[in-house]
């Protein structure tokens, strides 16, 4: 099986995957490949591959990947779905939502005013929490907002979001980028949700309007927002979101993938490819993930 790198693979991913499969014939660039492990490839990364049988994404987001025209056609693509990452995708989630619950971000901004002053506090089982997306991450992040005693929904699509924004007030995104998702939090899905409710974006850039989001932000629609990603990353500097006072950033750094527990993913994976069974977490390319 001779398996080619491409993209953002470091040392530290080399040793992690070379340890995971040490029956591994590695391919050079150039070298017809039987599979191609992928991190954000640059465009082109994997044109003129003809032999391969199977790509497998140490990514979860592939829509990169698939805007690709060069990419191979046919060829199988597998998704990363990393239990470690789902972990630490549900412990960002439970950090923004009980961050936003209780008002910790508030009273960091009294912090810096330099004012003394408490709010009312509730319960987890009065606030209502819609995560977006229903695949490995939305649901890890969902099951561990609910054992915190949050009122949780999670919405996918062909399920109607109106009444769900409404009864919500957090909305936590984990929605795959693809061209039905693309832009899908603009103004009138700001409209819809509950006045004065926060969002939570750990999925993509690409869900959100900026501009749309900056105007419900500004006329207190949103009361506050969690960004892990962004339209151009890293954020421009001078972007609105780098000094908003109602906006919390991380740097595209709600969970990474964990080299250790992927690399034996991608090692069951390949190995399923080479014996002739269903790789997991097969992509829909119609579907976009
Ligand atoms: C990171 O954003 C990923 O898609 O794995």
């Amino acid at each position: 099986m001779k398996i080619l790198l491409a993209g953002e693979i470091d040392a530290g991913w080399r040793r992690n995957l070379a340890a995971a499969l040490p029956e591994a014939d590695w391919a050079y660039r150039g070298d017809a490949a039987d599979v191609a492990v992928v991190a954000n490839p640059a465009r082109g990364a994997l044109a003129g591959q003809r032999r391969l049988g199977l790509i497998q994404s140490l990514w979860a987001g592939v829509e990169g990947l698939l805007a690709d025209p060069t990419l191979p056609p046919g060829v199988p693509i597998a998704r990363m779905a990393d239990p470690a990452m789902s972990a630490a995708m549900a412990e960002t989630a439970l950090w923004a939502v009980l961050a936003l619950h209780r008002g910790f971000f508030a009273y960091a901004r009294r912090q810096r005013e330099g004012v003394w002053q408490a709010h009312a506090q509730r319960r987890a089982d009065e606030v209502g929490v819609v995560v977006l997306g229903q695949g490995e991450m939305g649901r890890a992040a969902g099951a561990r907002l609910a054992q915190q005693g949050y009122r949780v929904a999670g919405w996918r699509r062909g399920v109607e979001l109106a009444p769900l924004l409404a009864a919500s007030e957090i909305v936590v995104n984990l929605l795959p980028l693809t061209e039905a998702t693309r832009g899908l939090l603009d103004a009138r899905f700001f409209a819809a949700m509950a006045p004065g409710s926060a969002l939570v974006n750990l999925g993509r850039g690409g869900h959100v309007v900026e501009a749309d989001l900056l105007a419900a932000l500004d006329a207190g629609q949103v009361r506050e927002a969690v960004l892990d990603v962004f339209a151009q990353e890293p954020l421009p500097a001078g972007h609105a979101f780098w000094r908003h006072p109602r906006v919390q950033m991380l740097p595209h750094a709600a969970a990474a993938t964990d080299p250790r527990s992927a690399s034996q993913v991608v090692a069951a994976n390949l190995r399923a490819w080479r014996d002739g069974r269903e790789p997991a977490y097969l992509v829909d390319r119609g579907r976009g993930y």
